[in-house]
């Protein structure tokens, strides 16, 4: 029997990356990754992993032909797709929503017409933010009958994007799982996130940037529980059906910020607030109790703390990973006041 082969789309980008080290580090299965390496993906988050297991093809989801050349032969037993790629940032969908229309809505639209032409399992990577946000002291946590809502133009697009694979799923039988999964952190993720956004800022001297009053609050996750609990529907879940993913970490912006100026040494109130960002999301919170019912998926970092504490030494050990991106990132944020 020949080993599983998975098409990872973005997975030059930080989930993605994550998730390819995993499936080596847990499966024999061989890995191609495609990724148009924006300024978001980055060939060094594959460095180390074995070229006789993992192929980089640089290349666009929305381009009909590569994509059809490489799903058409993902027809063995296990082998799929896992769509990560997308544009991913809030904040550059405020300034600019076309590229997130074009990769999130019509390049999920060309994996999906490869999915079905191929009859090709198709996982799909996404975020709770299509469900909108919550009241801080809303008792009910976005479950998967909770009704879509989305408030910025990466999370309509992203929103899009899972409307389309249900309708693939239910019109053309396309054997597709999505999966909704809340802010995750960990190594190798850009600069222009939050958590990264502050720590790197404090290695440079700078002080961190909170947007308003910093009470927005994030339901935070570790890459690699992320990644296992992808891996886990890969084998487990039922198709058509859509999975929650999230550990129960939720958390003020405020609260963040703190806890990494403590943990860098630095008074814990050394940070400024900034502009806020239009239409910022108060409260995002997940139960995930069907994924770990059905499918038995348990996180394995239950400490915030001790995972932040690794993610600031993987920034302070990395400089040579991050440091291309950080100027342009903080110019771009200038500009907005932020
Ligand atoms: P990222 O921005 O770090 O990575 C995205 C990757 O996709 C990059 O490598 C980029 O080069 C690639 N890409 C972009 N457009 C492409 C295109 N047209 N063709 C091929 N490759 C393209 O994003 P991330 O944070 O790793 O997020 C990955 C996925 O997970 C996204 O679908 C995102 O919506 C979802 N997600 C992210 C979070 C989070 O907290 N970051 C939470 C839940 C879900
Ligand atoms: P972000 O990492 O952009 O993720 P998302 O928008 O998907 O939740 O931001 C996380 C939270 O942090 C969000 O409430 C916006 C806030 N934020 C700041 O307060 N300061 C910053 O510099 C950034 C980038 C984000």
């Amino acid at each position: 029997m020949t080993s599983p082969h998975l098409l990872v789309t973005g997975g030059a980008g930080f989930i993605g990356s994550n998730f390819v080290h995993h499936v080596l580090a847990h499966t024999d299965a061989r890995v191609t990754v495609l990724d148009k390496l924006t300024y978001a993906g980055s060939s060094a988050s594959l460095a180390g992993l074995p070229e006789d297991r993992v192929r980089l093809v640089e290349g666009d989801i929305a381009d009909v032909a590569l994509v059809d050349e490489l799903v058409a032969p993902l027809t063995g037993e296990g082998d799929a797709i896992v769509h990560y790629a997308a544009e991913s940032h809030n904040d550059n969908s405020l300034n600019d929503p076309s590229p997130f229309l074009q990769t999130n809505l019509l390049g999920t639209y060309t994996l999906l017409e490869a999915a079905r032409k191929h009859g090709t399992r198709l996982h799909h990577i996404s975020t709770d933010e299509v469900y909108g946000d919550l009241e801080l002291d809303d008792p009910e946590r976005f479950t998967e009958h909770t009704p879509y809502n989305p408030s910025s133009p990466y999370s309509s697009t992203k929103a899009g994007s899972d409307l389309l694979v249900r309708a693939w799923v239910r019109s053309f039988d396309v054997r597709a799982t999505i999966s909704n999964c809340s802010n995750n952190y960990g190594p190798r993720q850009h600069v222009e996130k939050f958590i990264p956004r502050q720590i790197t800022n404090l290695l440079d001297g700078i002080r961190p940037r909170l947007y308003g009053k910093g009470e927005n609050v994030r339901d935070w996750i570790h890459a690699d529980d992320h990644s296992s609990a992808v891996l886990t529907i890969l084998e487990k879940g039922r198709l058509g059906e859509t999975y929650l993913i999230g550990a129960d970490g939720e958390k003020s912006n405020k609260e963040v910020v703190e806890l990494i100026l403590q943990q860098m040494g630095r008074e814990s109130d050394d940070y400024d607030h900034v502009t806020d960002r239009p239409g910022h999301d108060l409260r995002y919170a997940i139960d995930s109790t069907k994924l770990r019912e059905e499918l038995g998926w348990t996180p394995a970092y239950r400490d915030f703390e001790a995972g932040l504490a690794a993610t600031i030494d993987w920034y302070r050990a990395n400089e040579e990973w991050w440091r291309g991106q950080k100027a342009e990132t903080e110019a771009k944020y200038a500009k907005a006041g932020q």
